[in-house]
């Protein structure tokens, strides 16, 4: 029986389905996790440490559905506590396993939006870079 999960990455209002138990892992981050999901359907999720819990590039605010996900580990938790903008409803893109069918909606905070860039590429911007404004805007 299909395991399908509706996700909705904020402020781009994109949303996709995706199947769990048929997705292909793309080899970033833990199989199904929101990097997982970025990755399938061609959506920028910066992961500077590859997706090993290493960094807090990855670090989305989950708003519908935390109870859909996999607990967060220690090593996730010790390594939000080094996340700018720090909130209940933090978690780790490459750690948080979707595990349950069902809704979810999550954000990208604004700071780490400003890696974004287009063609999925990594590019870290410069401190002085990141103030309102900054961030591209999807066509
Ligand atoms: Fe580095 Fe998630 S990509 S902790």
């Amino acid at each position: 029986m299909a395991k399908l999960v509706k996700i909705t990455f904020q402020p781009m209002g994109k949303t996709v389905e995706v199947d769990l138990d048929t997705m292909p892992y793309k080899e970033h981050g833990l199989p199904a996790s929101f990097l997982d999901v970025a990755l399938n359907h061609g959506l920028h999720l910066e992961h500077a440490c590859g997706g090993n819990c290493a960094c807090t590039t990855c670090h989305v605010w989950v708003h519908q559905g935390q109870e859909l996900l996999s607990e967060a580990r220690d090593d996730e938790l010790d390594r939000l506590d080094m996340a700018a903008d720090l909130q209940l409803n933090s978690r780790l893109g490459c750690q948080a396993v979707i595990e349950r069918p069902g809704e979810i909606v999550v954000e990208i905070p604004a700071w780490n939006r400003n890696y974004v860039s287009e063609g999925g590429e990594s590019v870290m911007a410069s401190p002085a870079v990141g103030g309102a404004g900054t961030t591209k805007k999807e066509e």
